[in-house]
């Protein structure tokens, strides 16, 4: 049989669906056009209504976020794992308490594994809307992010309020907080000395990859670019390799976890006994556990694909060589 349950494990890149209300920071200017993607998981959205395309858990999340130009995303921080990669546009991120402690501006590919317990923004600063990719770890993605104080404050002179759970409530249409539920705390001063300030210098080198770099760099196998020997060290709970047109072997792979595919580039042949498939750029795919593939370009040239990988490290803090 061929293409099993397909619904439940392919995401097109042209049928995803966008959540504008998923943060705190919606209706603040500046941060009120982004759009919010759950693929597999919810995520880290504070709005139960938001679309979550797969529902099955593999251990980590994967979502996206679209922004036009000088759309920015607030400050906030994660408590396990958010790993950014480039699908289309000019991204900057920055970092520290005010966004002010370092920052790195990436590409089409470029990939980004943002250490936990840093406050994280990012802007799109290209001409036309862009798109990066996440994967965030665990699957409870965390449990929420941990929003800079003034992005609340701020939210809150716009009308939304978040709830101790990690809710939205828009105070606007009239919206309440319900009578057993507390607001979300800001951190206090001291919690907030718990929060390094990192400079580009320190995290450049340990935590981004480069597009072009991993091409060169899987010339003869697939390249792994997060992992306990990959080119950014991690154990967040999953490894995420990269496979180019210079790296693909014509062997047969399997893996005893289900994996997920995310070209970047060009156009990918994917046959196993269940599913013969093309995958296109900004498509993930989920593939079942203990499913002999094989995966090919479609055309020669340049393609590129993000593997992600479930491992049995438990997700949590960034690990540290
Ligand atoms: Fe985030």
């Amino acid at each position: 049989m061929n293409n099993l349950n397909l619904n439940d494990r392919l995401v097109r890149y042209g049928e995803l669906i966008p959540c504008k209300t998923a943060f705190i920071d919606t209706h603040t200017p500046g941060s009120n056009q982004k759009e919010n993607f759950s693929i597999i998981g919810s995520g880290v959205s504070e709005n139960p209504d938001q679309h979550v395309h797969i529902n099955i858990p593999h251990g980590f999340n994967i979502g996206a976020a679209g922004q036009p130009p000088k759309c920015h995303n607030s400050l906030h921080s994660h408590r396990t794992a958010e790993v950014f990669f480039v699908l289309s546009g000019r991204w900057k991120f920055f970092w520290g308490r005010y966004g002010k402690a370092g920052d790195v501006i990436l590409e089409k590919g470029d990939i980004f594994n943002i250490p936990t317990g840093i406050f994280r923004g990012f802007e799109n600063i290209g001409k036309d809307y862009g798109m990066i990719m996440a994967i965030l770890g665990g699957n409870d993605a965390g449990g929420g992010v941990i929003w800079a104080p003034e992005v609340l404050k701020e939210a809150e002179n716009h009308g939304l309020i978040l709830s101790e759970k990690g809710k939205i409530y828009d105070t606007k249409i009239g919206q309440q907080l319900p009578s057993n539920e507390k607001l979300m705390q800001p951190l206090t001063e001291n919690e907030l000395k718990k929060f390094p300030e990192y400079s580009s210098a320190e995290i450049v080198p340990n935590y981004v990859a480069r597009y072009l770099d991993l091409y060169s760099l899987s010339q003869n196998n697939p390249a792994t670019v997060i992992g306990e020997n990959g080119k950014i060290f991690d154990k967040p709970g999953f490894e995420v390799e990269f496979i180019t047109d210079q790296s693909l072997m014509n062997s047969k792979n399997m893996y005893v976890k289900d994996v997920v595919f995310m070209p970047v580039e060009g156009y990918w042949r994917l046959n196993s006994k269940n599913y013969n498939l093309i995958l296109n750029p900004g498509d993930t795919f989920s593939l079942p556990k203990n499913n002999e593939y094989l995966l090919n370009p479609t055309k020669p040239g340049m393609a590129t694909l993000y593997k992600v990988i479930p491992t049995d490290d438990k997700p949590g803090p960034t690990t540290r060589k």
